[in-house]
This record gives C-alpha cells, sequence and structure tokens, in this order.
C-alpha cells in the first residue's frame, strides 16, 4: 500500500505543526523541506517525531561526497526516517551517504531510507539543455545507477515508475507531483492524480500545495488518502 506524505512547506514551524496535529492518527508522513527546516531547524522534525509521525527531510543533497557524508550523518542524528540526495551527484557521492547511514546504524543510531532525486518533476521535456525530450529516459538511467550504489529509492514523476520498477526492482520509488483531478499544476509540470499515482505502482506520494493551501489541510489530506485507498 503506497504512503501519503505531507509536504509541510510553511515558513514558521507553529503553522506546519498545526497541520500535522490535526492529522495526528492518520497513516501519513510528513515532510520538512528547505523553507521550513532553513527557518526552524532540526527542532520541527524532532517534535513530528515526538508526535508519532515517521519523518522526511528532505534537503535534496547534492555537494562533494565528503561534505554530504557530513550533511547525511547530522541527518542521522536527526533521528529522520527517508533523506534525500541528487541523484546527479553520481556514484561517490552516493556511495557516501550510504556510508554515513551505516555508520550511524552501527553505532545504535537511525538508519533513514536513502532517496536520491532523478530529475526534478516541476522539470518539462525540453527544458534541461543537452537531455532533449527523452526526460523518463535520463530518470530511469540514473535510478540504475543509483540502485547499484545502494539507494533505497528514487524520487520520479509517477510517469516513470513504471519503466524504473521493470529496470530497478529493488528500488521504491517517491512520486511528488501529485494533483487532484480538479485544481491547479502550479509549477509542477510530470503530474498524476493521487489515484494514478498508485495505480502506477508509486510506494510513496509526496503531496504539498494541494494540502498546505486547502481551506482546511487536514481535510485535504484525509480526501486524497481516502482517493489513494480506493485506487
Ligand atoms: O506543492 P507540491 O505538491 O508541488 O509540493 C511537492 C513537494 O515535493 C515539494 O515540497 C517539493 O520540494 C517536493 N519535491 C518535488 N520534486 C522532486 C522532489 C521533491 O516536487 N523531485
Amino acid at each position: 500500500m503506497a504512503q501519503l506524505i505531507a509536504a509541510l512547506d510553511y515558513t514558521n514551524a507553529a503553522d506546519a505543526l498545526a497541520t500535522a496535529n490535526a492529522l495526528r492518527g492518520c497513516p501519513i508522513w510528513m515532510k520538512v523541506g528547505l523553507e521550513l527546516f532553513t527557518h526552524e531547524g532540526p527542532s520541527v522534525a524532532a517534535r513530528l517525531k515526538e508526535m508519532g509521525f515517521k519523518v522526511m527531510l528532505d534537503l535534496k543533497m547534492f555537494d562533494i561526497p565528503n561534505t554530504v557524508k557530513g550533511g547525511v550523518r547530522s541527518a542521522c542524528l536527526m533521528g529522520v526516517d527517508l533523506i534525500t540526495v541528487h541523484a546527479l551527484g553520481g556514484e561517490r557521492m552516493i556511495r557516501a551517504a550510504r556510508e554515513a547511514i551505516e555508520e550511524s546504524a552501527a553505532s545504535g543510531g537511525a538508519r533513514p531510507l536513502l532517496f536520491a532525486v532523478t530529475v526534478l518533476t516541476s522539470m518539462a521535456p525540453g527544458e534541461l539543455p543537452g537531455y532533449g525530450e527523452d526526460l523518463p529516459g535520463l530518470a530511469a538511467d540514473l535510478a540504475a545507477g543509483g540502485q547499484a550504489w545502494g539507494l533505497d529509492g528514487v524520487v520520479c514523476s509517477g510517469h516513470e515508475v513504471e519503466t524504473i520498477k521493470r529496470r530497478c526492482p529493488s528500488l521504491l520509488c517517491l512520486t511528488p507531483g501529485i494533483r487532484p483531478a480538479s485544481g491547479s499544476t502550479d509549477d509542477q509540470r510530470r503530474v498524476m492524480t493521487p489515484a494514478q499515482a498508485v495505480r502506477a505502482g508509486s510506494d510513496f506520494l509526496v503531496v504539498g500545495r494541494p494540502i498546505t493551501k486547502a481551506p482546511v489541510p487536514a481535510d485535504a489530506a484525509r480526501a486524497i488518502l481516502d482517493e489513494m485507498e480506493k485506487a
């Protein structure tokens, strides 16, 4: 069964925790990303863990191997459940991230799932110089490399899940760019509805604005959970 992750893309902890609090007890993960983490630091993730949620720390690390290893080591100290790096960081960077996780686990610390972003779901074919129209092909190539380098999963669009799972059966797929059938796609380009993403075989659906900008965020999240269950 696919899991829903609510992207708490708020500036302030109070707003993020209010949405999370209203969803206590629901089968849902919380995502702390750049906006919230940069403003509030690690304490929000700690609070979400205390509330009983699994937490995705989405900092999409992309740097030299030594720096990413240090970043992942710090993320492990936060006790989060899933962290993200960029697949374009390549083999040595991803192996360094994996090493930091294994070192944390070996010393009794956290062992978060390691996911790598393939091609951002906000990217449309033709937007990435040198890669023409074949973004799904690029996403699948990056996933295939990452599978050998120690990833647990990849971040991709729902449109790429089937191909990636065929080439890399051991990888989990996490899909942002999820939009209800009616409503704006915002800056996302390679989108799917929650039901389509579940049927495509996605393991995690990440949803931000359709929840955070809804009049009652918790109701919007519950409607998506309902759609996923019925898919
Ligand atoms: O508001 P929306 O549903 O578009 O938010 C999607 C969330 O997923 C954002 O927090 C964004 O940072 C994240 N994300 C993404 N594309 C990726 C990786 C993460 O949109 N490739």
